[in-house]
């Protein structure tokens, strides 16, 4: 039986090691705001803002979120954020995507000052993490990093491994590629159009999922030993979440794996965090 790489106590050991950094800035003076911009009323990315705003009153950083019906105009979005970037107490700025089909998101993560960028979704803070250069990284693939440095598995280190991530994304797919490449792994993308994917799969010493595809990863893509992240989270008709990824298969041959909940989802927050806090010190 795999290793199951615990996310919830990994995240929560990050939030503590960030509340006392936290109350540190505090005392010299050093605090800011959060604010998280909702666009439209989609559950997820209600549920996603409310864990948010509760990650931060944890670690002790203010936040603000500004909940704006769907039919807001990308022009009011813009001026909002235009708005937040010259306020010297918002040291973080966060639009929740997806945001509606009439904005263009790439016009509004844009519009985001660098330094207030969070997320890490921003041209520079991308091509920052292209060049090997600092800037803030965006938080789910961060997240992974530190749950396979912090998982503390036997004899495992990043370094050489060959590692498959599966999606494209530019919040994860590509990002992760970044940060694994950083990490001395050998990487290869694959997505939708790679022929024959359970051959590539089992390649894979270090298998990443982010498909958005409920299930579709079993034990048939996945080689003996292989350490297995899943990204995907999904609510089925039984009101449950699941991954991409079919735990029960997989984990009666990979080394470790994350589970759905409580793996990825909580690292994420947990990075998104860490970011404010740098956001806050400089
Ligand atoms: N939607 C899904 N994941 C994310 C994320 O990490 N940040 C934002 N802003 N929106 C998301």
């Amino acid at each position: 039986m795999a290793y199951l790489i615990d996310g919830k106590r990994i995240a929560q050991e990050i939030k503590d090691e960030l509340k006392d950094k936290v109350a540190a800035l505090k005392a010299q003076g050093k605090s800011g705001t959060l604010v998280v911009i909702q666009v439209g009323s989609d559950p997820a990315s209600s549920v996603y803002v409310r864990n948010k705003k509760a990650a931060c009153a944890y670690i002790g950083i203010d936040s603000i979120s500004h909940e704006l019906p769907e039919d807001t105009t990308e022009e009011a979005l813009l001026t909002l954020i235009s708005e937040l970037n010259q306020k010297p107490e918002v040291k973080g700025i966060l639009v929740q995507l997806p945001i509606p089909k009439h904005m263009d998101e790439n016009k509004v993560i844009c519009a985001i000052s660098p330094e207030k960028d969070v997320d890490g979704f921003s041209p520079k803070s991308v091509g920052a993490l292209v060049i090997g250069q600092k800037g803030f990284v965006s938080c789910t693939p961060a997240g992974i990093i530190e749950l396979l440095v912090r998982a503390k598995l036997p004899d495992f280190s990043i370094e050489g491994k060959h590692c498959v991530i599966v999606g494209r994304s530019n919040i994860v797919g590509k990002p992760m590629a970044l940060l694994m490449l950083r990490e001395n792994a050998t990487v290869t993308i694959a997505h939708s159009k790679t022929k024959n994917l359970p051959a590539l799969c089992t390649q894979a010493d270090i298998l990443i999922v982010a498909m958005g595809k409920p299930g579709f990863i079993g034990a048939e893509y996945v080689k003996e030993g292989a350490v297995v992240i899943d990204v995907g989270i999904h609510r089925k008709e039984d009101g449950k979440l699941c991954g991409d990824v079919r735990f029960r298969e997989v984990e009666q041959k990979a080394f470790a794996i994350t589970p759905v909940p409580g793996g990825v989802g909580p690292m994420t927050i947990a990075m998104l965090m860490k970011n404010c806090v740098e956001s806050i010190e400089v």
